[in-house]
């Protein structure tokens, strides 16, 4: 299988290592790729948003299937102009995307077929008082979020009412975020621990992987800013068989079903952001894609031919068997740039790459990287997603194995959290108390 990647982040990166192990892949492209991905795939200096140009190197290099990493093409119909080609794609079309493109499309959508999630409202300029009237009822804090893709900055949490009716007046009246921000969700507040589950589907059948947990903010116990991802690990704890199986009646299930009979199949992977509340699990988001960084922590976790997992779902019917989890852990530290999420310098040489070996269990999947010479430099906010893979390992021992590998790393100004993964330790923990407890045994002893 002939197999074209759209991207250049860690998720992209992830995606290409799991093609290259596949043994139905003959030839890999990734347009445009980075400095990681260029040892593993044949580079294309193809832009994600030049569509022409990409459907003319499919047809020209005899694609067999296109994967499409990215929210913008999805969002913006590259997969629809590839099918009309007789192009076969792994990623939802234009009218399904919305569920990544619109919150407002997203959450009407919820609403029409009894999907758990925050309640709330949708206002542009034309009701806005009746945003502020909604706005009361509410109890702070009060997310204020913008319909269309804002690049993950989108969402305000506010944490009193003033805030909240600032926050709506700066997207409907002052368009703080353009055209994504004409129209806005306000929702309630919702207490709990949130997990990302990705989705393979053909549109009707489906198959969910081991649930991950990201780290969205800058500094360790979760303080600061919101980044595109500091570091990821799964399967998450949190999760148990019987909270997934519940995820999967109550949530992807009627998603599906509900996209199918609204006309608008859903093929590829859909990523469901989820808020893990005390009466249950509520949806925060949809994207139309594999997350990032957890795909760099949940596509190492599958067994099987992974090509021909994406290549069954975007041409159906889904073979099932090519995503059996092995029962390993992975935790993926992401380092980055210092002074990101804000400013930052890239053009850093980055050492010590040749030390990490896969033979320690540990992949080094490249964000922001470009090649000069035998140099690799930073090229952008995240750099490396530092990969860990524990097949002997516990959690905890998975957490060491990536961060002895962080170590061995550096460039000037290189940044990462210190506590990627403890969630899951903590929860571990309280899980084998319970059980302790529940069997009346003294705490702590046994294990
Ligand atoms: P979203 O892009 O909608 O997932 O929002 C980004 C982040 O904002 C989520 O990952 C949550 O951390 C937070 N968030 C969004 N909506 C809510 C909500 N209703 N309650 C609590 N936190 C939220
Ligand atoms: N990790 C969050 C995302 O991919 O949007």
């Amino acid at each position: 299988m002939r197999i074209l990647i759209i991207g250049s982040g860690g998720r992209e990166h992830a995606l290409a290592w799991k093609l290259h192990h596949s043994a139905s892949v003959t030839a890999l492209f990734c347009a445009p790729g980075n400095g990681g991905i260029s040892e593993i795939a044949e580079t294309v200096g193809v832009k994600t948003s030049d569509s022409p140009a990409l459907i003319r190197f499919a047809r020209e290099n005899k694609i067999d299937l296109v994967v499409i990493g990215p929210e913008q093409p999805l969002v913006d119909g590259l997969s629809d102009l590839l099918r009309q080609e007789g192009i076969l794609v792994f990623g939802p079309s234009k009218k399904a995307a919305q569920l990544e493109g619109s919150k407002v499309f997203a959450k009407e959508f919820m609403a029409r077929h009894g999907i758990p999630t925050a309640r709330f409202g949708r206002f542009s300029i034309q009701n806005v008082h009746e945003g502020e009237r909604f706005i009361a009822e509410l109890s702070p804090p009060i997310v204020v979020k913008a319909d269309g893709l804002a690049a993950g900055k989108g969402v305000i949490i506010a944490e009193t009412k003033d805030d909240a009716v600032e926050a709506l007046h700066d997207m409907v009246g002052r368009r703080s975020f353009g055209k994504a921000g004409e129209r806005v969700i306000i929702e309630e507040w919702l207490e709990g621990e949130e997990t990302s589950i990705l989705v393979i589907s053909d549109g009707e059948n489906f198959v969910t992987l081991p649930a991950a947990q990201d780290h969205k903010r800058i500094f360790d116990g979760d303080k600061g800013k919101n980044t595109g991802g500091m570091g990821a690990y799964a399967p998450a704890p949190l999760v148990t068989p019987d909270l997934m199986s519940q995820i999967e009646r109550e949530i992807v299930i009627p998603t599906l079903r509900g996209m199918a009979l609204e006309g608008n199949p859903y093929q590829g992977c859909l990523y469901v952001g989820l808020m893990i509340t005390q009466t249950g699990p509520k949806v925060l988001e949809y994207n139309c894609r594999f997350g990032d960084p957890e795909t760099q922590v949940v596509i190492p976790l599958i067994d099987g031919d992974f090509a021909e997992l994406l290549r069954s779902a975007a041409a159906g019917p889904i073979a099932r068997e090519h995503a059996k989890a092995h029962g390993a852990s992975a935790v993926c530290v992401v380092m980055a740039s210092g002074g990101y999420p804000g400013d930052y310098d890239t053009g850093k040489e980055i050492r010590g790459l040749d030390s990490v070996r896969s033979s320690d269990g540990v992949v080094v999947f490249h964000a922001g990287t470009r090649r000069d010479g035998a140099k690799v430099l930073t090229s952008g906010g995240r750099v490396l997603g530092v990969t860990a893979l524990g097949f002997e390992h516990d959690l905890a021992g998975t957490i060491d194995q990536a961060y002895r590998a962080v170590h061995r790393i550096a460039f000037d100004g290189a940044y990462y959290r210190s506590d990627i993964g403890q969630k899951g330790i903590r929860r571990t923990s309280e899980t084998q108390r319970t059980y302790l407890n529940k069997s009346k045994r003294p705490e702590g002893s046994g294990s």
